[in-house]
């Protein structure tokens, strides 16, 4: 969702916060803004639409050469309180232009501030809740106290999630960064020279810089001046947090040779699973160490049901995740999306843990999710990519994805890489339990394997652009699997419609009879996963009933599958795998026919419309 980026140092402030946006464009936004303190206050550059709109408005030296340090705050906004227009867009500013704000999150109880302001005669200038911060800081300001106390007063006003930055003309070389609940993070950048210091709300934006991170805590206010952060609590004890070396190489968060974001992170996923599993796996022994969570085989024991909770395409991989715990280590596992688990009074409790699995780890439903689990007294893991998140940072235990950042707004190597990490905790799970270790070998064999089976899968095809080319006018799409495959089946259905604009339905394909039969014509397109495993034979006399009725079936098969060519229009071949492990390997057909068709659509598959990287409001 939004965007922000801070800077204070001796370069041009402007360039850097422009870079910074366009590094968080995947996040999704509508309108974008910028604030940097010149030599006769704070100048303000806001605009609709793409970030070229603003850089094309943004004068040359915003800031002021005369002076050693630079400062400024930058933001891409998607709407939530009032309609994107440039009137809208971030910053907003005190009456007297003294201090600009940029914000992210909804400040809940802002129709009641806006009239408190009103009375006192501030007239607004937008329709947004976040102009009443900057109002509420200038009323402290008046009352004679300083930029810091002001900016305490102000946020201890607001309710609701929220990120904040703050900056002041009477105070150059100064922003305050402050993080009241799940509105996604703000991070402290710390510069390798000079005494330069960045602001960001993801560190992509700022990982060209430094990679020397201060994560900041809910509750936390943060002062920034060159060299130097100062943190205190809202309440105003002082804190230290201590900085972090962020492992993400600057480079996997650009394009390189590839035209988008989403093809580069489809490409990546054998390293990325190479990764994953790097020095969690004993290859000999088939013992898995999960650094960041543990369990003591009497606590394994004692665990009597895994709630998995998350969103979206991480809901997917917690369904395929079901299959691995319930087999490989026998406990029983529910899944629920974020947004359902606090409705429905979940029985959970001591004994039980929940598994928050999120690519962004600031996924609000999801946190939302393993807060109750948290207040219900179960154990809470999370399983998460974005280092230093909110969902890795109050997790009891976590497994990070080490897929490196992903920018394209569908998510393809988080999918893999946290059915992969779900694997890993189902081995390890098992191990504790039942201390059987020749499955556990075997298991690790199977794992060793897979980041070159993974390879195979991506070798180039061009049957992808033969059925972009073929099936692209289609404006529906049918996708069904069974077993640990039916995830994937609603996995691929996602990827399609979130970046083609394609209606995808995924079904469990024995289901197929009970309504969606009717409606295949020879005009539905239907994707049928049937690799050789346990329903194989179910999911052939399902391509059959599909073409009896003349759908068109594309098949995502084994490779030396000689009965399916006979059966299936098209096949998709995945190399031969243990069934626990297929549907690593049958996603990734179905990313990258979503990817051809998307493209094939003109549609800009990495910024999707209507769609956000994080969401971050509930
Ligand atoms: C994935 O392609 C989607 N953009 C979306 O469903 C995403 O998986 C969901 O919003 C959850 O995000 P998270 O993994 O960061 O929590």
């Amino acid at each position: 969702m939004c965007g922000i980026i801070g800077y204070i140092g001796p370069r041009e402030a402007a360039p850097i916060i422009l870079n910074g946006l366009r590094r968080l464009e995947y996040r999704g936004y509508d309108s974008a803004g910028i604030a940097v303190l010149g030599a006769g206050g704070i100048s303000i550059q806001r605009a609709i639409g793409k970030l070229s709109n603003l850089e094309a408005q943004i004068q040359p030296a915003m800031g002021n050469p005369a002076s050693p340090v630079q400062t400024g705050i930058g933001h891409t906004r998607w709407a939530t309180h009032g309609a994107p227009s440039e009137r809208n867009a971030h910053p907003h500013v005190s009456a007297d232009g003294n201090v600009a704000v940029v914000h992210n999150g909804i400040v809940e109880n802002f129709a009641e501030l806006r009239r408190e302001l009103q009375a006192e005669g501030v007239v607004f200038h937008s329709d947004t809740d976040t102009e009443t911060i900057v109002h509420l800081v200038d009323r402290y300001l008046r009352a004679g106290q300083t930029f810091e106390q002001a900016a305490h007063a102000a946020i201890a006003q607001l309710r609701g999630a929220q990120a904040i930055v703050l900056m002041s003309a009477q105070e150059p070389g100064t922003l305050i960064a402050a993080r009241v609940g799940n509105a996604g993070g703000v991070s402290i950048g710390l510069g390798n020279a000079d005494g330069e210091m960045f602001v960001a709300s993801d560190i992509p934006g700022i990982l060209e810089h430094t990679r020397r991170i201060i994560f900041l805590d809910s509750h936390d206010v943060a002062v920034v001046r060159p060299g130097q952060v100062q943190i205190r609590r809202l309440n105003g004890e002082p804190v230290n947090r201590t900085p972090q070396i962020i492992a993400w190489d600057p480079v996997s968060a650009e394009k390189g040779e590839y035209r988008h974001f989403m093809q580069k992170e489809i490409y990546e996923q054998a390293r990325a699973i190479t990764d994953t599993l790097r020095g969690r796996v004993d290859f000999e022994t088939g013992a898995v160490t999960l650094e960041d969570l543990s369990l003591s085989p009497q606590e394994a024991n004692r665990l009597q049901r895994v709630y998995t909770v998350a969103c979206g395409t991480s809901a997917h991989s917690g369904l395929i995740g079901k299959f691995l715990i319930e087999r490989l280590a026998r406990i029983s596992v529910e899944v629920d999306y974020g947004s359902e688990f606090r409705y429905r009074d979940p029985m959970i409790g001591a004994h039980c843990a929940a598994l928050g699995i999120t690519q962004s780890g600031e996924t609000a439903d999801t946190l939302a999710a393993m807060q109750e689990a948290r207040q219900k007294g179960a154990l809470v893991w999370s399983i998460v990519n974005a280092i230093g998140s909110q969902a890795q940072r109050t997790s009891d235990g976590h497994i990070l994805m080490r897929a490196g950042p992903e920018i394209g707004v569908a998510s393809t190597k988080a999918f893999t890489t946290s059915v992969v990490d779900q694997y890993l905790l189902a081995c390890y799970l098992g191990r504790q339990r039942f201390a059987d270790s020749t499955a556990g070998a075997a298991h690790a064999h199977d794992l060793a394997c897979l980041p070159s089976l993974v390879s195979r899968v991506l070798e180039p095809n061009p049957l992808y652009d033969d059925l972009a080319n073929l099936f692209h006018h289609c404006e529906h799409f049918l996708y069904l699997g069974r077993g640990i495959n039916y995830p994937v089946a609603l996995e691929g259905a996602l990827k399609l419609k979130e970046i083609s604009y394609i209606h995808a339905e995924g079904y469990p394909a024995g289901e197929m009879k009970h309504g969606p039969i009717a409606l295949i014509d020879e005009q539905m397109p239907v994707v049928c996963i049937a690799v050789q495993d346990v329903v194989y034979d179910k999911m052939i006399s399902q391509i059959e009933q599909v073409k009896a009725r003349n759908g068109i079936v594309i098949a995502v098969a084994t490779e030396g599958d000689t009965l399916i060519p006979g059966k299936a229009d098209y096949v998709l071949w995945v190399p031969d795998a243990p069934a626990l492990l297929t549907p690593v390997l049958t996603a990734i057909p179905l990313q990258r026919l979503a990817y051809h068709l998307a493209i094939r659509r003109g549609c800009d598959v990495d910024q999707p419309r209507n769609l956000a990287k994080s969401v971050t409001v509930e």
